[in-house]
């Protein structure tokens, strides 16, 4: 996620506006920055590795001439944050540059055939095949708006793009394929922005651009046309009414509300990871005699999941290891042959790094996945991935467990091809359908976003809750248990089901809510058999099962029906939707704020 912002104005100097726009959009990415202004004809850009304040001030670019500029602030996915990969990027003769949000999946075969017909790149990013691109489409004498058009048919993947060239001075493009990108108007100019709240300090006068169109600014307003065939889109302005604070919240009340669905858009970018990295990984994974997952939290439950989807698509034995406990459990029988993979958030959090640096000294090796591409984490790693959730600022993690889980699905079956102990049928239909988990993810939030309410208000008084799952589920059910905890303070259980019998059901009396998570698949016998047990001691059932599955449905008091057809190995991700939802609604209706629960922080950077 990076944050995109463009304008044109009528009469002063645009860098100061793109600075202050720039500062509301600094959420979505911080890791370097840039701008390009047009004055006289002449293209400016300036750009550097570092927060946005200090790089504006340090390069002086407030003082860069003209009334037209776009400016980038950068959320690093392709290239380590440094000023060669910081946005704008340019062409070969330095007439067009460029501003990305997104992620090109086409890049290395495009960037491949330019490097045959000549040009030349100085940064890693996907983003400056973008620039030559439209560099080499101009050597057709088109328009340079038909160039641009032409140029983007090419590309896959998503983006939004802010365009400007000393060829074509009076103007700013800019296209959307999926990532965010907002138009405004006032009577000082023309604005473009990743998110409203960058622009309400100068209009409320907005049209989002939609995925596949393309728009020109100029200083009197915008025109919108079709990527693919180059039809005119009419569309007319919108007011926005909310405040800033609602803005900068896209109008959900809480960040963690927006995080959840944001879930469809950040697992689409998981599943954009470039091959190479995933490749890289698993094979640094394949070579170790021992592999540990090793997490604290939310980031130890996406691990636990790992650990089912490794045995059984590529049959290797894993250990998901708490980070706080990794160096008294295995810290002395580590060793060359021992591979930890640590996975975190933040890569920041002081158990995960204490436990890599003492696998670092004991000379095994430490991979990495992170959200967060500058971290401690991703420059400790041997290794690492980025898994592109963009920054979340909820305390709650939500859609960066939803991610996790993609990434190490990536890996898992990317070694089950590699190590071919499954057919090769059942590695293709797998992976058809992690792609389509995305939609999937969406159609669960069109269900029940609204309707898990009826749930909360039902159960919004209960002084306990217990959770169950069994095989990979028992890792949604230990998430949606924290999740419940630790933004309503109430206390609650979670076990795999099959453990519950040896103590845990003593808590079980008339009334005491028990939430089943129980897809389709190898453990869905097991599962009914715990209802029973559970049932018989008076618990009220609350099932999340697939939609149809009368013995659950049968048995349970109040059941989430999910999509049909999500195969048990990866139902983690859309089955903890609902349960995100539950903890969400149950912590509003308390009076609490689910964005900031009580004690917690964000990054745990103590011991
Ligand atoms: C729970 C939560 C925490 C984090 C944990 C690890 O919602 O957010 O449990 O998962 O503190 O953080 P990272 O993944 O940054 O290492």
């Amino acid at each position: 996620m990076c944050g995109i912002f463009g304008c044109i104005l009528k009469t002063g100097k645009a860098a100061p506006i793109i600075h202050e726009g720039l500062k509301k959009l600094e959420y979505r990415g911080y890791d370097s920055v840039g701008f390009a202004t047009i004055d006289s004809g002449a293209l400016h850009v300036r750009k550097d590795a570092g927060r946005i304040d200090e790089v504006v001030e340090r390069l002086e670019m407030e003082k860069m001439p003209g009334s037209l500029g776009i400016g980038h602030t950068r959320w690093a996915t392709h290239g380590a944050p440094e000023m060669v990969n910081a946005h704008p990027h340019m062409d070969c003769e330095g007439r067009v540059a460029v501003i990305h949000n997104g992620v090109i999946e086409n890049f290395m075969e495009l960037k491949e055939e330019l490097l045959q017909k000549g040009h030349n790149f100085t940064s890693r990013t996907d983003t400056e095949i973008i620039a030559h691109l439209i560099e080499e489409e101009m050597k057709e004498d088109v328009e340079m708006g038909e160039a641009i058009l032409r140029a983007l048919r090419n590309l896959e993947g998503s983006y939004a793009l802010g365009i400007v060239s000393s060829t074509d001075p009076e103007r700013i493009y800019v296209a959307r394929n999926e990532s965010p990108i907002v138009l405004g108007v006032s009577e000082h100019g023309t604005f473009c922005a990743s998110d409203v709240p960058a622009l309400l300090p100068y209009t409320n006068q907005v049209v989002y651009l939609r995925s596949g169109e393309f728009a020109v600014m100029d200083e009197d307003g915008f025109q919108i046309k079709n990527i693919q065939d180059g039809t005119s889109v009419v569309r007319e302005l919108q007011e926005i009414t909310w405040t800033l604070e609602m803005a900068e919240k896209q109008g959900y009340p809480h960040f963690m509300l927006k995080e959840i669905y944001e879930q469809p858009v950040s697992l689409r970018n998981a599943l954009r990871l470039q091959q190479r990295y995933i490749d890289l990984l698993s094979a640094f994974m394949d070579r170790g005699r021992e592999l540990f997952l090793m997490a604290a939290g939310t980031s130890y439950y996406a691990c636990i999941a790992a650990s089912y989807m490794f045995s059984r698509l590529s049959r290797l034995s894993t250990y998901p290891v708490i980070a706080s406990e990794f160096i008294d459990q295995y810290g002395s029988s580590l060793g060359i042959d021992s591979v930890v993979v640590a996975v975190s958030q933040s890569g920041e959090t002081y158990d995960t790094l204490q436990a890599i640096e003492h696998a670092r000294m004991r000379a095994a090796t430490v991979l990495g996945v992170t959200n967060t591409v500058f971290s401690t984490l991703s420059r400790r790693a041997r290794a690492y991935i980025s898994q592109q959730s963009g920054p979340e600022i909820g305390v709650a993690a939500t859609k960066t467990f939803t991610s996790q889980l993609m990434v190490l699905a990536q890996l898992a079956l990317r070694l089950a091809r590699t190590k071919g102990k499954i057919s090769q049928d059942e590695v293709d239909e797998l992976d058809a359908k992690m792609q389509e988990i995305p939609d999937v993810v969406e159609e669960v939030l069109k269900r029940h976003g609204e309707s898990i309410k009826d749930l909360v208000d039902k159960y919004a008084g209960e002084k306990l809750f217990v959770f169950l799952g069994r095989g990979i589920s028992s890792a949604t059910a230990l998430e949606g248990r924290l999740k419940l905890l630790e933004l309503t303070y109430i206390p609650s259980l979670a076990y795999p089901a099959g453990e519950s019998k040896h103590g845990p059901i003593s808590v079980i009396e008339d009334g005491v809510p028990v939430v089943f998570v129980c897809p389709r698949g190898n453990s869905r016998q097991n599962i009914v058999g715990s209802i029973m047990e559970m049932k018989a001691r008076g618990a009220r059932i609350i099932s999340i099962c697939e939609e149809g599955d009368k013995n659950i449905i049968e048995l349970s008091d109040d059941v989430v029906e999910m999509p049909v057809g999500i195969p048990e190995l990866l139902s983690p991700i859309p089955y903890i939707v609902p349960l995100q939802l539950f903890a969400y609604h149950l912590a509003v209706k308390k009076g609490l704020d689910p964005d900031m629960p009580r004690n917690l922080a964000k990054s745990v950077t103590v011991p």
